[in-house]
């Protein structure tokens, strides 16, 4: 995720559009740039890592009288967050210059070619071949030449690009990755969303994918694939400027929820191909990874939750033995470990996090191998794990884990299915789940769409002030994750609990004022966790359960039922912990909490 703006008009671009990008900064915020058309001096390029409040210093003082420019905040992929892998980038000659949003998936055969054809390339990331090969096909005309490089690329992109050898014009496409074009009293921008344009207007045209449009001081020109005009209507944005940032939703917790289906996508984008699992972070390691006999997985919070799922993905899937440790416990433990031949998997949102840090220093020092699972790209557990996973799951503004939870959960399992190959799984089960897998997107799609049940409940459930969290195997971490969102966002006392453990000690506490919440999805467990649910009941605890949809049993026990689309029972917890994110954000709601900063909580922990 990373955010673009162009302008064209009359006005000053420079200003313009860094304005744009401040607001754009919540998509990403490791390096900014920006090039300014001159007429005569040629483009100007301004590049810093870091925020968009550091390029702005940069520029102070410096004389920009240009009216065309391009600009980008950057959520590092490819290439380490440095000053050489910031947008804009330009190519050979420094007359063509762009910015772009997502990931080409062609990019290493791309540049190769390049280089072989003589292009020099001057920094890490899969957006510079784009520049290049719009500089190969360029004949004078940019448009023509971004249309023609564009039919060369695989992978997701909304791009702007800027040539001083055709002035004065901005091209822009996108496949897959948000733009959308604002058109004021002569003058236009390009976004990557709305928020970054209302400063000057309100009338946008949002970009679909496959079109490509370009845009002059005298009007603009929207074209498909096939070189077809097409002909749209201008959209007026009803948000402010304020709820524009968090793209309508009014917090950005929601909005990271609603952000589930693409980001299970992201995940698995290039990743799962024809019943196979490809993963081009743990290749340096392969050779190591055939050998493993045994693997630790270490973390914080809600990363801790995603663990615990793993550990059943190793065990299960690959048959290999896997165990949790809390970051902070491990790395204070003597316990026996086998270090030769033992994996230690480092999962962290942030790759920041004191505990998981230490933790990983220490299994380094031990001779393990280390790989992260981390969605910040460059972050410090990127750095120094031997190998890894990123979960391309866009920066999350909200402190309460929700989007990067998912993403963490599919990438364990991926990582699984890589290491269960030539193992204890067979080609046949690998390709069903991963059948399965592809279909979880849809399903979580229309799980969104349940929200109104899920508000309903949330306002039957605000006045309590205990619940428990039931939930056995696969739905026992889910149970987990779904008490802590719900005491982080609302403040209410939750505890999840593995359902048959419950009646060691919690069920003192049931009466008809303390209510469980039960994870039973139809699967292997489910009639254990009902019998369970029974004891319950007969103590009057009203009971609220995710259940697969149409499952009588469990509607006929419970006082409320969130059903979840049936799927692989591996795969449940992806479909599962969704509604339970939402009933904690709307019973935080409707305790008035302040969901996205939830008091003494903070988004990445960096101290014992
Ligand atoms: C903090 C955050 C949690 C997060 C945990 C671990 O407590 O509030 O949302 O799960 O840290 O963070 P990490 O970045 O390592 O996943």
């Amino acid at each position: 995720m990373c955010g673009i703006v162009a302008y064209i008009g009359k006005r000053e671009a420079t200003p313009i559009v860094l304005d744009s990008l401040k607001r754009l900064e919540y998509r990403g915020y490791d390096s900014a740039g920006l090039t300014v058309e001159q007429e005569k001096r040629g483009p100007f390029v301004a590049r810093v890592a870091g925020r968009v409040g550091k390029l702005e210093a940069k520029l102070v003082g410096a004389t920009l009288p240009g009216t065309v420019a391009i600009a980008h905040t950057r959520w590092a992929t490819h290439g380490a967050p440095s000053e050489r892998n910031a947008h804009p980038h330009g190519d050979c000659r420094a007359r063509i210059h762009l910015a772009h949003n997502g990931i080409i998936e062609n990019h290493a055969a791309l540049r190769a070619t390049l280089i072989a054809n003589g292009h020099r390339f001057s920094s890490d990331t899969d957006t510079e071949v784009i520049v290049h090969l719009v500089e190969e096909r360029f004949r004078g005309t940019l448009e023509d030449a971004v249309e023609a490089a564009l039919r060369e690329l695989r992978g997701t992109w909304a791009i702007v690009v800027l040539s001083a050898d055709d002035p004065g014009k901005i091209v822009a496409a996108r496949n897959s990755s948000p733009l959308l074009l604002g058109v004021g009293s002569g003058e236009y921008l390009l976004a990557s969303d709305a928020s970054a344009v209302l400063a000057s207007t309100k009338k946008v045209v949002y970009i679909e994918d496959g079109e490509m449009v370009t845009v002059t001081r005298e009007g603009f020109r929207i074209t498909n694939v096939d070189d077809a005009e097409l002909r749209r209507r201008l959209v007026e944005i009803p948000w402010t400027l304020q709820e524009a940032e968090k793209g309508g939703h009014p917090h950005f917790m929601r909005k990271e929820i609603s952000e589930g289906p693409e980001v299970v996508e992201n995940v698995m984008r290039g990743r799962v191909r024809g019943g196979e699992v490809k993963l081009g972070g743990l290749e340096t390691v392969s050779k190591r990874l055939d050998h493993v006999e045994r693997i630790v997985l270490t973390a914080m919070g809600t990363s801790y939750h995603a663990a615990l799922l793993g550990e059943l993905f190793f065990e299960e899937l690959a048959g290999i033995p896997a165990e949790v440790e809390y970051a902070a416990e491990f790395r204070y433990k003597r316990a026996p470990l086998a270090t030769r031949n033992t994996a230690l998997f480092a999962i962290s949102q942030s790759g920041e996090t004191a505990d998981t840090l230490a933790a990983l220093r220490e299994a380094k020092r031990k001779g393990m191998l280390t790989i992260g699972i981390v969605n910040v790209v460059g972050s410090t557990v990127a750095r120094e794990t031997d190998a890894g996973l990123y979960n391309y799951a866009g920066p999350e503004i909200g402190v309460a884990s929700t989007k990067a939870f998912l993403s963490q959960v599919v990438a364990l399992l991926l990582a699984a299915i890589f290491l269960a190959r030539g193992r204890a799984m067979g080609e046949r089960e690998a390709q069903e789940l991963l059948e399965a897998l592809i279909r979880i997107p849809d399903a979580i799609r229309s799980l969104l769409k349940e929200e109104n049940e899920i508000r309903a409940l949330a306002k039957r459930f605000a006045h309590y002030e205990n619940a428990l969290f039931l939930g056995r195997k696969w739905s026992y971490p889910v149970a987990l994750e779904g008490a802590l969102k719900l005491k982080e966002v609302s403040y209410l006392h939750a505890e999840g609990y593995n359902a048959a453990e419950m009646k060691h000690g919690p069920i003192a506490m049931i009466d008809e004022r303390f209510p469980t919440v039960a994870v039973v999805p139809d699967d292997s467990v489910r009639d254990k966790t009902l019998s369970n649910l029974e004891e319950i009941r007969a103590r009057n605890g009203p009971i609220f359960a995710i259940a697969t949809r149409g499952d009588r049993g469990v509607s006929s026990i419970a006082d409320g039922v969130i059903s979840i689309p049936r799927t692989h029972e591996i795969l449940s917890p992806l479909l599962a912990v969704v509604p339970l994110q939402l009933l904690a954000y709307h019973i935080g709601i409707a305790r008035g909490c302040d969901v996205d900063k939830p008091r003494n909580l903070a988004k990445s922990v960096t101290v014992e």
